[in-house]
């Protein structure tokens, strides 16, 4: 009956502040407890390159001045390491151009990728003089072969640029500044016959890349069409009526085999063509602009969809968001859509509007198709100037790219997003489901899926300090492991760990889709075989969170505790989830609070309790799902009363007697102490230290002012019998708060 009733009120609390929930994370874990392994080198910074080695069970770790071979099981065990320091020239001639020694005139590993033949291909900053190079791992060694070749337009000139690469086929395309000074941006192709964008702010207008992902279009396609590379990054837009300067996301694009224009367009990419990349956030003007993009496919290129993580340009906002793009919106946007073209308003203004005339034929920006050939225009060389002139002039498209559903898949308050990998999770029901993992600025990793349109975050991991932001994200399908990079550290972690569910309600609200509750082992696992009936003895809803199939569990045990009037009391209690609401009960009813009770996130404090506050007190959780409210009890108390009660008397007069007798012996070390700091004073003074002595003399003042909370201490200390520190300061006051059985805090220095 009552829990019934309490249920009906916490429905009503919890309703309301389902909106608010709906961004936090269902539970906050260390990287500890999601048995997770950390790697960091003493002395070497700037863990933000990575390529998986499945084949070799590696995990290459790019860094400042070196390369790491790392075990992909265990990253924490490094099996190689080469490093690529700069040499004194080069040092000297960066620091000479105004950078800064120390920290731009080093080399930083920025491109790493894996070749055909087992090689790497790797370039790095190298003190603002870009250079690439090839590396092997051979007979557990990783060796560079110091063929130092330009990286200029493969790799950044500056190290805290962002740039992008992919090597397909192998073929490198980079995009990144081709200068010193970063002014010059280019989408280079590095082939013998490099290919690269014009040098126009109409192509790249001060932009900042950020990835690059290869779509194998032309493989058994119908129209004998063309393999496409995309490039996702944030420029300042021409298309907008603005006095201050705008910048959106673009996704932009470029065929394969792009071979350039005969006369116009020399060498210079013909199928560079690009447009905005939308993610609507309500409430917000400026358009949000895009940190990362991770490419998902699921069968042929044209299961593939793009998510992104977004972040606000005003630093007004703290939204971030992730929204997810089909590649079949993309392609008809560039295959189909209108082109924007300048027009000139006033002397020196242009406006971007969309062009209405005619467009040539073969389309430009177009990949050279069956169509195109049949028409005789077999590579790009055989282009006419007519559609060359028209791309050159108007590389960006009219219509804007929407995500699936024209919504933003999460939008959160808090640190900002800032990379974003997915993986795929089969379900107990045969349903396949995409799992974000979502970087933050906080060096921490929301793990989130979508269940057609409700957004649940399953967990945010805490893999570095809250000041380390997340710099990559990797995933592993071979070992199901996440590998994330900060500047200072590297981090592992497994896509699920489903222990650490420790009851069949927490497995079962959690929604993870590798997890369920095995009913037969009592016990929260993996989801290893497919079971489309529900007739195992696994328990899981993703959809619904239905955990209604979960059994009854017993009562938890009471904890007996004796208390003393007029002390204070906090009866610990730890919610199992972020979405959970703690209630406390004291025989049978509801704890409200008062000065006497204080209703804690971890817990029920007792202030100067009365004779009154004896009891049973429970502890239950209580977690809403698909409208219904899931209790579950999470500690017992039974609370007596000390001193008045007989029988518990004898019980109790030792213990008082033995914190006297140890107060006694801290009282004397306090004076002891305090002794032995006038000695040092007098010590001081008569050294002669003169100009110390008002020092020392607030010193002394400060000691004397210790004295007081000193003593509390002692008799705090006491009940554990820990006279032994009795040279610690204020600190083992508070120390010695916390309980020793960690599920009771006394303050006993109300009792004497
Ligand atoms: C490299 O790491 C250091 C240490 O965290 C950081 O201060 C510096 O900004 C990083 N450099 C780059 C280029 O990211
Ligand atoms: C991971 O590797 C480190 C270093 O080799 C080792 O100390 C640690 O025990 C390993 N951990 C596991 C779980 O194997
Ligand atoms: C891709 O897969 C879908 C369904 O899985 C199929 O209908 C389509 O024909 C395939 N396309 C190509 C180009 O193979
Ligand atoms: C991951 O592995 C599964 C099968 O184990 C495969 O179907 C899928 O394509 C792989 N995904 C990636 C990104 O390699
Ligand atoms: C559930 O646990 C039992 C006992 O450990 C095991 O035999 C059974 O295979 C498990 N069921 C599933 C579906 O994993
Ligand atoms: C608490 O006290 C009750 C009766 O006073 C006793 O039955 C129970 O075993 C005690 N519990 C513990 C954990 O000591
Ligand atoms: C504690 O409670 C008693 C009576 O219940 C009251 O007389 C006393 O002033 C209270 N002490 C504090 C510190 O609030």
């Amino acid at each position: 009956m009552l829990p019934f009733l309490v249920l009906c009120l916490w429905s009503l609390v919890l309703l309301t502040a389902e909106q608010v929930l709906d961004s936090t994370a269902r539970k906050t874990i260390s990287l500890h407890g999601n048995s997770g392994h950390l790697f960091r080198e003493e002395g070497v910074w700037n863990y933000s390159t990575m390529l998986l080695r499945e084949d070799l069970g590696l995990l290459i770790l790019g860094a400042r001045e070196a390369v790491f071979a790392l075990d992909l099981s265990n990253i924490t065990h490094k099996k190689a390491m080469v490093k690529w320091q700069v040499t004194q020239d080069m040092q000297d001639k960066c620091s000479h151009k105004g950078k800064d020694l120390e920290i731009e005139c080093q080399n930083y590993i920025r491109v790493l990728h894996k070749m055909a033949d087992g090689r790497m291909y790797v370039c790095g900053t190298n003190a603002f003089s870009p250079s690439c190079d090839y590396m092997s791992y051979t007979d557990g060694r990783l060796t560079l072969e110091n063929i130092h070749e330009d990286g200029k337009g493969k790799c950044p000139f500056d190290p805290f640029q962002r740039y992008a690469s992919a090597l397909v086929d192998g073929v490198l395309y980079s995009a990144t500044s081709i200068n010193f000074l970063g002014s010059e941006p280019v989408v280079m192709r590095s082939s013998t016959e490099s290919i690269r964008t014009d040098f126009k702010t109409s192509w790249l207008n001060e932009p900042n890349f950020v990835g690059m992902e290869h779509v194998a279009e032309g493989q058994q396609s119908p129209e004998g069409d063309d393999d496409k590379i995309y490039l996702f990054f944030s420029e300042t837009a021409v298309e907008y009526d603005s006095y201050s300067k705008v910048e959106v996301s673009r996704v932009a694009r470029v065929c394969k085999n792009d071979m350039g224009g005969q006369r116009t367009l020399q060498r210079k990419w013909t199928s560079f063509v690009k447009t905005r990349l939308d993610c609507p956030v309500p409430d917000t003007s400026l358009p949000f602009l895009i940190q990362d993009v991770f490419r998902f496919c699921s069968g042929n290129w044209t299961s593939c969809v793009f998510y992104a993580v977004f972040t606000p340009q005003a630093h007004t906002s703290q939204y971030s968001a992730v929204c997810a793009y089909e590649i079949a919106d993309i392609r008809q946007v560039f295959s189909m859509g209108k082109f924007k073209t300048p027009v000139p308003v006033e002397t020196s203004f242009v406006k971007w509007v969309m062009y209405s005339g005619e467009v040539p034929f073969p389309r430009p920006g177009a990949c050279i198709n069956n169509e195109a050939r049949d028409k005789g225009f077999s590579r790009t060389l055989d282009l006419p100037d007519r559609t060359l002139q028209f791309i050159r002039d108007r590389p960006l498209m009219d219509q804007a790219v929407q995500p699936i559903s024209d919504v933003a898949l999460l939008v959160r308050r808090g640190p900002a997003f800032t990379r974003i990998v997915v993986a795929s999770a089969t379900a107990l029901d045969g349903s396949s489901h995409q799992v974000m993992f979502i970087g933050t600025a906080s060096g921490s990793v929301l793990k989130v899926v979508n269940y057609d349109g409700d957004t649940v975050i399953i967990e945010e991991v805490q893999l570095f300090k809250l000041s380390e932001p997340v710099k990559i994200l990797r995933l592993s399908n071979a070992t199901s492991q996440l590998y994330a990079g900060s500047e200072v550290a590297a981090a592992q972690m497994p896509l699920s760990s489903c222990g650490h569910y420790s009851s069949c309600l927490d497995c079962v609200l959690a929604r993870d889709p590798y997890c369920g509750w095995n009913l037969t082992a009592n016990h929260c696992t993996a989801i290893s075989s497919i079971d489309p009936d529900g007739h195992s003895d696994v328990i899981q809803s993703l959809r619904d969170g239905d955990a209604t199939r979960c059994p009854s569990v017993e009562s938890v045990k009471a904890v007996n505790i004796t208390f003393h009037p007029g002390s204070t009391i906090k009866l610990l209690c730890e919610p199992g989830s972020n979405l959970a609401r703690m209630q406390w009960h004291v025989d049978q009813r509801p704890v409200i609070s008062s000065d006497t009770f204080q209703i804690l996130r971890d817990g029920l404090l007792i202030i100067n309790a009365s004779t009154e506050a004896s009891g049973l007190y429970t502890c239950s959780s209580v977690e809403s799902s698909n409208s219904r409210d899931y209790v579950s009890q999470n500690a017992v108390y039974e609370l007596r009363l000390g001193a008045s009660q007989s029988g518990e008397t004898s019980l109790l007069l030792p213990q008082v007697q033995k914190q006297q007798h140890t107060m006694v012996v801290l009282q004397v070390m306090v004076v002891l102490l305090s002794i032995m700091l006038v000695a040092l004073v007098m010590w001081n003074i008569y050294k002669g230290h003169f100009g110390f002595f008002p020092q020392c003399f607030s010193q002394g003042q400060g000691a004397q002012g210790a004295q007081e909370p000193l003593q509390v201490s002692c008799e705090n200390t006491s009940r554990e019998g820990n006279t032994s520190n009795n040279n610690h300061n204020r600190r083992a006051e508070f120390h010695s708060a916390q309980g020793k059985d960690s599920k009771i805090q006394q303050n006993t220095d109300q009792i004497l």
